[in-house]
């Protein structure tokens, strides 16, 4: 830890769904890098732990309870995060849920709903309420934790598959109209990876597939928070193993 030196030191990143799997190795990774980071989430235990963990090994964080679904919460978020750390410079948008899978005649309307609400307008509302703030530093990158299942067409996953394709339509508008302001829109697809959500679905998958721990997304992570203010926008970096 050189929160001096580090390649991200001086940066604040404010990363959502921060409390567990792969955010929270990224806001550990982003500290270690030097960077001040803002671990937000809805259940309050989950989002001190990664905070305890940062500050234990020298870094700085706060915690700061916000549902993605609320824009009111995403605003007073980053209001937190230049009251706390002076400003926002990176943005990982990684609230997600994994719904019911369920195909559409058996689906449930508000289960269908809350997950395009959570994965695609929660995004929205992240973006949207980090925009003024990014701007005010002159340039900025914002990451949206997209996901491979909006190449795929697997029955019962509509509802998922649907928010995360929207969400890489979201990432390529975004990015074109951020662009002059210097700021950054990329999308990260970290494939399967060993978290809650994978569990929570008992999912399998392909023989060839690179299932993952969270800190394996790590690299691809820092890469896309280290790249110059000109450097890539509107594209998606997989670290998946198939073709689409
Ligand atoms: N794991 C995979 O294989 C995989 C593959 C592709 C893409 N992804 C994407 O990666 C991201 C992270 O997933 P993960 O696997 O790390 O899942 P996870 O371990 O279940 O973590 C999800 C995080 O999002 C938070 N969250 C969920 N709903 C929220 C809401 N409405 N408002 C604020 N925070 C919310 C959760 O905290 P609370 O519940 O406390 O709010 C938790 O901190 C998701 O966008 C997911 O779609 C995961």
């Amino acid at each position: 830890m050189n929160n001096q030196t580090g390649t991200l030191a001086g940066k604040v990143a404010v990363i959502t769904g921060a409390g567990r799997g792969i955010g929270r190795a990224i806001a550990l990774a982003y500290a270690h890098a030097g960077a001040a980071v803002v671990c937000s989430a809805r259940s309050r235990n989950e989002i001190d732990e990664t905070v305890a963990l940062v500050v234990a090994s020298g870094g700085t964080a706060s915690a700061w309870v916000a549902d993605v679904g609320s824009h009111a919460a995403m605003l007073a978020l980053f209001q937190h995060a230049v009251d706390a750390h002076g400003g926002v410079d990176i943005v990982v948008a990684n609230a997600g849920v994994w719904g019911q899978p369920r195909k559409v005649a058996d689906s449930d309307p508000a289960n269908w709903a809350e997950t395009i609400h959570t994965n695609l307008i929660g995004a929205f509302h992240t973006a949207h309420a980090a925009i003024p703030h990014l701007r005010a530093r002159g340039a900025g990158k914002i990451l949206f934790m997209g996901s491979g299942a909006r190449h795929a067409t697997d029955p019962g996953m509509s509802a998922y598959s649907a928010s995360k394709l929207a969400l890489w339509k979201l990432t390529q508008v975004l990015a074109m109209e951020l662009h002059e302001h210097h700021i950054s829109v990329n999308e990260l697809i970290p494939g399967p990876v060993k978290t809650a959500m994978t569990d929570f679905g008992r999912r399998t998958f392909a023989p060839s597939e690179w299932v993952k721990e969270p800190d394996d997304v790590v690299p691809m992570a820092m890469f896309l928070a280290t790249q110059p203010d000109i450097g890539p926008t509107a594209q998606s970096y997989s670290l998946m193993r198939r073709a689409g």
